[in-house]
């Protein structure tokens, strides 16, 4: 089993340092770890975000766990080169088209949620956002009109590439609770009608999960005033960019969301995939300590579940990271003061006591 580690810029080394001690703690048999650079970190030593042989490091893996990329020394750097474009260039390198991001209500967090309590309680979803085509990566330019300059972008989905996301969701929902929710415009949009009727073509190979549809409007709305009432939603790439982040934000703090990005490529073990805390290289407070570890460490839980087809270790970690939470280890995104290696101490404690 071969893990390619790209721990990136900022708390990106930090978080990722944590999530390894608890990878060592499992003590996987057969379990090689190569370490590369990416984002501002691989600017600086080779003069690119993304560095080939970073690329084919990641290639040859059965999984990639990344931290974060991101330095404000780069700002002022043209487009190709911030670190930011290596998540994207690896997304598109990789062929990773499905991004998986779970939001779910910790025990004893419901209090942090903008959500009411007992909303909050309630969460426990996963939404399926498709990464690699939709309007981000249409036909776009800027034209001259009768007003002015005018910007364009083209919108497109193709129904292999719906049918391929949807067949991971309806995947997903089968290892949940089998409710999937297709979320599009197709009241108005015509990539939403071929998405729609190619949704539910695919629906037919899975006759044990319950199938509805969702305007994104409406989505937005349910998804604040009853969240509990989503399994899997299902979704393309603008919907579910803003949808995932509006899930995230009802669970609470962004230092314990985890997601995968996976591909169609199997590995001797599962899916091979890409695994990473939703949060950012936070400037503000790398090198402080202060970074919550328990997204990258349940990144990690992710990619044991996915790529290596270790369900039961990824659970044990999940239910560490659960009592950690429940225990009351807080850092300072939950309001307590838990540095990042106490709450990786204590997620590897609570490990000794759960099987
Ligand atoms: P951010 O997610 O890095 O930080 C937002 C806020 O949340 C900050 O106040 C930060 O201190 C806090 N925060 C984030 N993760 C935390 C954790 N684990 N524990 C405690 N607090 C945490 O987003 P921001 O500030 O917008 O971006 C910073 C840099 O990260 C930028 O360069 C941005 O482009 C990059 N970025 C990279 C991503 C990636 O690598 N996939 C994703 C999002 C942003
Ligand atoms: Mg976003």
């Amino acid at each position: 089993m071969k893990i390619a580690v790209l721990p990136g810029d900022g708390i990106g080394p930090e978080v990722t340092r944590a999530a390894l001690r608890v990878l060592d703690a499992l003590a996987l048999p057969g379990l090689v770890l190569f370490e590369g650079d990416v984002g501002g970190i691989a600017y600086k030593r080779h003069g690119h975000p993304l560095p080939q042989e970073t690329i084919d490091m990641a290639r040859a893996a059965d999984a990639v766990l990344f931290g974060a990329v991101g330095d404000p020394a780069c700002d002022d750097l043209p487009r190709e080169h911030r670190p930011e474009q290596a998540i994207l260039g690896l997304r598109s390198e990789l062929g990773l088209f499905a991004n998986l991001r779970p939001a779910a209500g910790w025990p004893g967090l419901e209090d942090l949620s903008p959500l009411k309590p007992q909303l909050a309680r309630g969460i426990d979803l996963l939404v399926v956002r498709e990464l690699n085509g939709d309007v981000y990566f249409g036909a776009k330019g800027e034209r001259d009109s009768d007003g002015g300059r005018e910007g364009w972008d083209s919108m497109a989905y193709n129904e292999a590439e719906v049918r391929r996301i949807a067949h991971a969701g309806f995947r997903a929902a089968q290892s949940r609770r089998k409710r999937l929710t297709s979320v599009d415009k197709a009241n108005v949009l015509e990539t939403s009608r071929i998405w729609r009727e190619t949704v539910i073509a695919v629906a037919a190979d899975y006759p044990d999960v319950e199938l509805d549809h969702m305007y994104v409007d409406n989505a937005a709305m349910q998804l604040v005033k009853s969240p509990g009432q989503f399994d899997v939603i299902l979704t393309g790439n603008l919907f579910g960019d803003i949808l995932s982040d509006q899930a995230s934000a009802c669970v609470g703090s962004i230092g314990l969301l985890p997601s995968a990005s996976l591909g169609e490529r199997k590995t001797e073990y599962g899916t091979f995939g890409l695994y990473e805390p939703i949060h950012g290289s936070a400037p503000d407070i790398a090198g402080q300590g202060k970074a919550n570890p328990l997204a990258a460490i349940l990144s990690l839980a992710m990619l044991l579940r996915h790529s290596l087809g270790r369900e039961a270790d990824a659970g044990r970690v999940e239910r560490a990271v659960a009592q950690v939470l429940a225990d009351g280890v807080h850092g300072a995104d939950l309001g307590g003061s838990a540095s990042t290696e106490t709450i990786a101490e204590a997620v590897l404690k609570a490990l000794e006591t759960i099987s």
